[in-house]
């Protein structure tokens, strides 16, 4: 059976790694969180005090750009691939409200996109991929067989991000959580380069009114539509 490209892109916190992860899984595919390829160039960039609360050192970032490795191992037990960073698991590290408040900068930076672009592009090359973002149905994959734009009220999106943190024993408050979404949300849609925006062709869900499993039936059928199509 002919394989296809599945992108799903959309505002953060919208579900969109959630219903990939059961898709991938359903499906076999390989199951790529272009977001977090974003966030480990943030903690890289943390890490080399390129960015501080008052600062940030684009260009110094740049040019060490090149010492990067971003790589994605399954972790059976999770049931999803972690990803490293040169070679160090940091699937914690990058899940923190601090390097939310700063990815959506980093992510703004031409040469990091390209870089990260042309990884993403890559291992899609054999199809048989659930790849989820902001650009994967316009930038990344624009021949993806299917595309979805994921939304949902930005009240709805904090909780979820919220509750989420609070479980990982982060000391957060729902009006910084909240804050933080629609920050990333306004910088990820009006940035130059490849700006959050609904491809052409991509189908719009609002899950804001649908659980887990309302949301992942009405996706599957799309997918299996989509496949009795392309086979
Ligand atoms: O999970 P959440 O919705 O919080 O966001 P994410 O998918 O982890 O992405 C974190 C940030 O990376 C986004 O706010 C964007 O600034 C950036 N990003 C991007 O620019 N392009 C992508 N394809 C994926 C993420």
């Amino acid at each position: 059976m002919k394989q296809i490209i599945i992108a799903i892109d959309g505002f953060s916190s919208t579900g969109k790694s959630t219903v990939a992860k059961q898709l991938a899984k359903h499906l076999g595919y390989i199951y790529v969180d272009s977001g977090a390829m974003y966030r480990a160039v943030t903690w890289f960039a943390m890490q080399n005090h390129f960015i501080k609360s008052d600062c940030f050192h684009i260009q110094d970032l740049i040019s060490s750009l090149y010492q990067i490795t971003i790589s994605f191992k399954f972790n059976e037990a999770l049931g999803f691939a972690e990803v490293y960073l040169n070679g160090k698991n940091i699937e914690r590290q990058i899940r923190t409200l601090e390097v939310s408040s700063f990815v959506s900068q980093v992510a703004e930076i031409s040469e990091v996109r390209e870089m990260l672009v042309k990884q993403q592009q890559k291992m899609g090359e054999s199809r048989g991929i659930v790849m989820d973002g902001r650009d994967i149905g316009t930038v990344v994959f624009p021949d993806a067989e299917l595309k979805l734009f994921m939304t949902a009220s930005a009240e709805t999106r904090a909780v979820r991000r919220y509750e989420e943190l609070i479980s990982r024993s982060e000391d957060v408050s729902f009006s910084d959580v909240l804050k933080n979404v629609q920050e990333r949300d306004y910088i990820d849609s009006h940035r130059e380069d490849s700006p959050l925006i609904k491809a052409e062709d991509a189908i719009e869900i609002d899950n804001s009114c649908l659980s887990l499993e309302e949301q992942f039936n009405k996706i599957l059928q799309l997918v299996e539509n989509k496949l009795k199509e392309c086979n």
